[in-house]
């Protein structure tokens, strides 16, 4: 079973993080270096959950071959971390096998899933160093939420507590689970792993309505991101940082986050059928981008995304990214120290 953490980068690939100093250094001298790439494989999912509205988009996706030749195309620009994300990663067939190929890339590769299809597929993600599921709160709630998964995903994750497999936990803050928050936290607590959390947004334009009716008063999202800083202080295992709490109390639902974007920069998205982006929230209209197509254009797809002027920044991994990095930016030193004590776990 594996430790127990409550912070990011006790859930990061040690190795990878070394290697990474000299292309952070670099991209911090203005070189872009997508240290990280997300590659929404599918849009296609098994579930149905009543937020979340990325399986509805259509489109095409890349084959097995094309995928590998990406992986092999960021690598050589010094990707050290990849992650498959949907849609539901595992309903691809190939997952298995593009995790391995990735991880004999040399890069660390990780999924996230909703847990419910990993039982029958835990011979084939051991190319994986992280698996990130999802799973909102107690029984009744993530079954009227995501479509009755609850027994399934509890399934998944004791399937690779006892195999080893390392996971973390991420959960969606709504107004449908915003009072049972801790019921995550027991759990990471009791798989010995951490717990993300952000807040519901709107994933499309034209799914506003239907998001916004999850969405709790603003005071209720600023009570809840002190009671998760609260219980990381106890030591309790929420891997969100107190900087991303804090500006998710702060900000949400409609201001933006004292942030540079390092989106496209020093990380990036890659949709289903193969053009690149910022981050999750400019995936549905990114393949409207032609000149962004990583396989007709190779890496000069990364230089021809449109810069733009974001009003809000809430999604896990793009704003602790780019709090991270603008940290490092204002205060190097002491953004690398606090970067090598949770390395060190001092
Ligand atoms: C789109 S899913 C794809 C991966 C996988 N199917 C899963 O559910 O984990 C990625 C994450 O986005 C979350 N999500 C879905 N709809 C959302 C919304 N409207 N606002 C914020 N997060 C959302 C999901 O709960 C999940 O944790
Ligand atoms: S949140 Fe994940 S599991 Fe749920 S419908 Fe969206 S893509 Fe599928
Ligand atoms: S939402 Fe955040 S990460 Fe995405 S493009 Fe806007 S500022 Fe960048």
């Amino acid at each position: 079973m594996q430790k127990a953490a409550n912070n990011w980068i006790d859930l990061l690939d040690r190795s990878a993080m070394v290697r990474s100093v000299p292309s952070v250094l670099k991209a911090m001298a203005g070189h872009p270096v997508p240290l990280r790439v997300t590659h929404c494989i599918s849009y296609r999912c098994n579930l149905d959950c009543a937020y979340c509205s990325r399986h509805d988009i259509p489109g095409s996706e890349l084959s097995t071959e094309e995928i590998k030749h990406l992986l092999k195309l960021f690598r050589d620009v010094g990707t050290l971390f990849w992650s498959f994300n949907g849609g539901e990663a595992l309903v691809r067939e190939d997952l298995g096998e593009l995790l391995t190929v990735g991880k004999n890339l040399g890069i660390t590769m990780s999924f996230a899933t909703n847990g419910t299809l990993i039982p029958d597929r835990i011979d084939e993600i051991g190319g994986a160093e992280m698996i990130s599921v999802s799973i909102d709160g107690p029984r009744d709630i993530q079954d009227a939420a995501r479509s009755s998964s609850y027994g399934k995903v509890i399934k998944g994750l004791d399937a690779m507590a006892a195999r080893g497999v390392r996971f973390n936990l991420f959960a969606v803050i709504g107004s449908h689970n915003i009072d049972s928050l801790d019921h995550v936290i027991d759990l990471a607590e009791h798989y010995r792993t951490a717990a993300f959390f952000q807040p519901i947004r709107i994933q499309k334009e034209d799914e506003t309505e239907n998001a916004r009716s999850y969405f709790p008063e603003a005071s209720r999202m600023r009570d809840a991101m002190a009671y998760l800083a609260g219980e990381k202080r106890r030591s309790r295992p929420v891997a969100s940082s107190y900087e991303y709490l804090e500006s998710i109390g702060k900000c949400w639902p409609n201001r933006m986050p004292a942030v540079r974007c390092y989106g496209g920069r020093l990380f990036c998205f890659i949709t289903p059928d193969g053009f690149v982006t910022q981050c999750c929230d400019t995936l549905a209209s990114a393949s409207a981008n032609k000149e962004c197509n990583l396989i007709t254009d190779g890496m000069a797809a990364l230089k021809n995304i449109p810069p733009l002027r974001c009003a809000t920044c809430y999604s896990s991994l793009p704003l602790e990214a780019n709090l991270f990095f603008s940290n490092l930016r204002r205060n190097p030193l002491g953004a690398m120290g606090k970067a090598i004590r949770g390395a060190l776990r001092v």
